[in-house]
């Protein structure tokens, strides 16, 4: 067995709850995500998938629950912080700065989280650092990292926001809809990249309404239904509960038997 199974999960979300006034958005959901593995969370529009990733990135406050890096506590730590804990995330919209090149975009990943702060990007003086090379070079942008962000396809401008959350270094990077709005091929490509992180160590949470990317990509599925969890398991297995099933996949997917 590998030491995923004996070492505290890199992530551990306990009875979250985060709630609006009096909208439940999320209330009473959990995971325990191991180092090194790919998990998703399917759930229909509202079910509160984004909210549970703005509170495990701090953005919004817990109303109840824990969270957990590597065993340790964070959930009262700024999000300004969590990047030195090993967390980095992409949004579910693609914000890169029009104005700065694919390179200085993904610089930016790496300076917003360096001691200090410094826009190096901004200042244009030095070379990029080996954690961006790294981030460009993994992310195959090598061929496109002068380019500007509006002559980028759309797969490729996804691609420099994982690259400028890698910059950071993290162990876990979290994904909301990393392949919305993609075609086919493009959605495979990501779905490789993701594959290729996590064989190189990275865990990864993704939120993602493509059933069958995410049966193909994710290690483990986790169900969600207005802000509570629903199912959980092997992504067949996931894919194919009945509270699953009439929850959320419907007509749209029949798992194949
Ligand atoms: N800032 C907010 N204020 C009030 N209600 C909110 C806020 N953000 C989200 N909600 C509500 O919380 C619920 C969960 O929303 P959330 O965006 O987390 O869902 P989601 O699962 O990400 O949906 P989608 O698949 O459409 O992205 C919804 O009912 C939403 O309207
Ligand atoms: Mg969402």
């Amino acid at each position: 067995m590998t030491t995923t199974e004996t070492a505290p999960p890199v992530l551990e979300a306990e009875d979250v709850a985060v709630h609006y006034g009096g909208i439940k958005a999320v209330d009473g959901f959990g995971l325990r995500l191991p180092a090194g593995r790919i998990y998703g969370i399917l759930g229909p529009n509202g079910s509160g998938k984004s909210t549970f990733l703005a509170a495990v990135t701090r953005l919004v406050p817990l109303t109840r629950g824990r969270l957990l890096i590597d065993g340790e506590e964070y959930h009262t730590a700024p999000p300004t912080k969590l990047a030195r804990r090993g967390l980095a995330r992409t949004f579910q919209t693609v914000r890169l700065l029009p104005e700065l090149t694919v390179l200085q975009n993904v610089q930016l990943g790496a300076d917003l989280h360096a001691p200090g702060g410094r826009l190096r990007s901004w200042l244009g003086r030095d070379r990029p650092s080996e954690a961006v090379e790294e981030a460009i070079e993994r992310t195959g942008l090598g061929d496109v990292r002068d380019a500007w962000p509006t002559e980028l396809s759309y797969g490729m401008a996804r691609r420099v926001e994982i690259a400028r959350a890698l910059a950071s270094r993290p162990r876990l990077l979290l994904l909301d809809e990393p392949t919305a709005g993609m075609n086919h091929s493009e959605r495979q490509e990501v779905s490789e990249l993701m594959r290729k992180l996590r064989d190189e160590g990275l865990a990864q949470l993704i939120v993602e309404h493509d059933v069958q990317m995410m049966v193909d990509t994710c290690d483990h599925l986790v169900a969600m239904n207005s802000g509570t969890l629903v199912a959980e398991g092997s992504p067949q297995e996931v894919v194919s509960h009945p509270a699953v099933q009439e929850a959320y996949l419907g007509k749209r997917w029949r798992s194949h038997a």
